[in-house]
């Protein structure tokens, strides 16, 4: 059987996740009474942005011998820790991508940095020590490029991660998702753990948050050139619009955390991130998405919103040596499809 059929048809029950068998009369199957498969991954966060880019690029696989477990926070809240237990019993996974964090823009950050530090640091602490105690072979977890000192020169690349104080706007979730770092590290060191780390830069793509508050800038620039062109008003962007940032498609990510998951053996972190190159402006951003909802009003910027960290631009020269053949969405091609999505799913998206 392939054992992608129980990705695609896993759902969601009042006990749990659980995974439909095309050929039972009762659909209630527990994942691990049908699962035959040595590999069971287990991807913590996996209802987010990045959980549904792995689900889509998996989905389009064939018998790859490996069981996948898309969990979200209703399948265990992970900032508990018995939960978190629970939800490992259930699934006894050999590998984990543990993508479950607090994520916000750069407005939530500012307002919360006190919960995105205890919330990130309770779930990261929780899945790691699950993951030495349930002998997982292989965890990958995500960073940001976002968490990287605010003083530095460019292009970032993996050493410099603590090489200074993170930007004050969002200091809470970068202190936690640096110890994801430091953890992964002590546990290789300490148990023999093969614990790994990603540094994506930001994210965009279809399931993101379209919340106009609590969104990044690419859904909430979606939602409001949306709704600029169904009241026939300006489309303003908050800032200046000239913060330079690297945008990266989240089933290109998708396939690289998996290529990660596979193939990467080592405890240091990887940049996985379009190159240097490839850095656009928010403006620019702007205008590629009115130009894909074929928005023909103003494009206004509100300089009085602060605009964050100019820039943050990343070298992938060591994803371009471990994996020179990969080629990344273009930027245009990916808002299209992003914004296609969006309009498609506008009833049920977040928002
Ligand atoms: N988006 C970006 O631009 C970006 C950039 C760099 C790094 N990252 C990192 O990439 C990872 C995935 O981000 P994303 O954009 O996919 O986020 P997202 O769309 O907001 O999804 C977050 C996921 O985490 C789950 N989650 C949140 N709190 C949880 C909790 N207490 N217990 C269990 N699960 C919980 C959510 O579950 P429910 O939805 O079911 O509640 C959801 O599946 C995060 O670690 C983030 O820090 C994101």
């Amino acid at each position: 059987m392939n054992l992608h059929t129980y990705a695609k048809l896993h759902t969601h029950s009042k006990r749990g996740i659980v995974k439909k068998h095309p050929h039972d009369h009762d659909p209630k199957v527990n994942l691990r009474t049908c699962t035959m498969s040595k590999t069971v991954v287990l991807v913590t966060g996996g209802t987010g942005l990045v959980g549904k880019g792995i689900e889509a690029v998996v989905g389009r696989e064939n018998n790859t011998g490996e069981s996948w477990f898309f969990a979200g926070s209703k399948d265990g809240d992970l900032r508990d820790g018995v939960a978190c237990r629970a939800l490992f019993e259930r699934v006894k996974p050999t590998h984990v991508i543990h993508l479950a964090a607090k994520v916000g823009g750069l407005y939530n950050n500012m307002k919360h940095n006190v919960q995105f530090y205890r919330e990130n640091t309770q779930i990261n602490d929780h899945v790691m020590e699950c993951s030495k105690d349930f002998k997982v072979q292989k965890l990958v977890s995500i960073m940001s490029t976002c968490i990287f000192p605010n003083k530095i020169t460019y292009p970032i690349d993996e050493t410099m991660l603590h090489k200074g104080p993170p930007h004050d706007s969002n200091s809470g979730y970068s202190y936690a998702k640096r110890m994801i770092d430091v953890m992964s590290r002590a546990y290789n060191q300490q148990y023999g753990c093969n614990f790994t780390t990603v540094i994506p830069t930001n994210i965009y793509g279809p399931h993101d948050n379209f919340n106009l508050q609590e969104g990044h800038v690419i859904p909430g620039l979606m939602h409001k050139c949306m709704l600029a062109k169904k009241n026939g008003t300006d489309f303003v962007v908050w800032g200046s619009g000239t913060p330079l940032r690297q945008f990266i498609y989240s089933e290109d990510l998708a396939e690289l955390i998996v290529w990660v998951m596979r193939s990467y053996d080592s405890c240091d972190p990887i940049i996985l991130s379009v190159g240097e190159e490839e850095e656009c402006s928010i403006a620019d951003v702007a205008r590629n998405i009115a130009k894909a909802f074929d928005f023909k009003g103003n494009l206004v910027f509100d300089t009085d919103k602060a605009d964050g960290q100019f820039k943050k631009t990343a070298s992938n020269a060591k994803l371009k040596k471990l994996n020179p053949s990969y080629k990344f969405t273009t930027i245009e091609e990916g808002l299209s499809k992003t914004v296609k999505w969006f309009e498609n799913n506008f009833d049920t998206c977040r928002k």
